[in-house]
């Protein structure tokens, strides 16, 4: 009978020191979310120059956009405009594509960003084959202006 009493009294201590643990692990996540939006994304030249090998045909943007709201919506929203509903619950900022400024990024970004990840959205990486991710490069950019190519260029 005490042993037990004893039992539950070690268990009850080791569930309090779990869920203080814990607690700080998501105030460091949080702080590092902040961090983590300022950063500047450092993409080599060679993977900023590529040339996207997929034609942006009204086809290839329609795969994108589909693959888009399967993999991509729940964060960055139907329509790429930042207000998924799983970063809103993450409290998670997320980029708004349909801003102009998007343009700014090359193809070869989006895919570099799309395939090895940024801050805290998942690397995509080998999951979905070079075309599909060159396809979602392209709905991206259909979001924000309908071009497929940087307007700058
Ligand atoms: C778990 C949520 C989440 C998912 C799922 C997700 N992203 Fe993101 N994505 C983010 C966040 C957060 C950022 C901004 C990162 C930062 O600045 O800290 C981001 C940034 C980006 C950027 C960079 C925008 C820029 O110009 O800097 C691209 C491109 C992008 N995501 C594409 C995608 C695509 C395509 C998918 C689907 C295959 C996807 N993301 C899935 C959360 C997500």
């Amino acid at each position: 009978m005490r042993l037990t009493t004893i039992a539950l009294l070690f268990l009850a201590g080791v569930v309090t020191a779990f869920a203080i643990t814990q607690q700080s692990a998501t105030a460091a996540a949080n702080d590092t979310v902040k961090e983590r939006s300022e950063i500047v994304l450092e993409i080599p030249a060679s993977e900023k120059n590529r040339k996207n090998p997929v034609k942006p045909t009204p086809e290839n943007i329609e795969r994108g956009l589909e693959l888009f709201s399967s993999q991509c919506a729940m964060c960055h929203g139907p329509r790429g405009a930042g207000n998924g509903e799983l970063a809103q619950q993450l409290k998670m900022p997320v980029l708004n594509f349909t801003d102009p400024e998007r343009e700014k990024r090359t193809d070869g970004e989006l895919f570099y960003i799309i395939t090895t990840g940024h801050g805290r959205m998942p690397a995509d990486g080998e999951r979905l084959s070079k075309e599909w991710r060159w396809c979602m490069v392209h709905a991206i950019r259909s979001m924000a202006g309908g071009e497929s190519e940087p307007r700058d260029r």
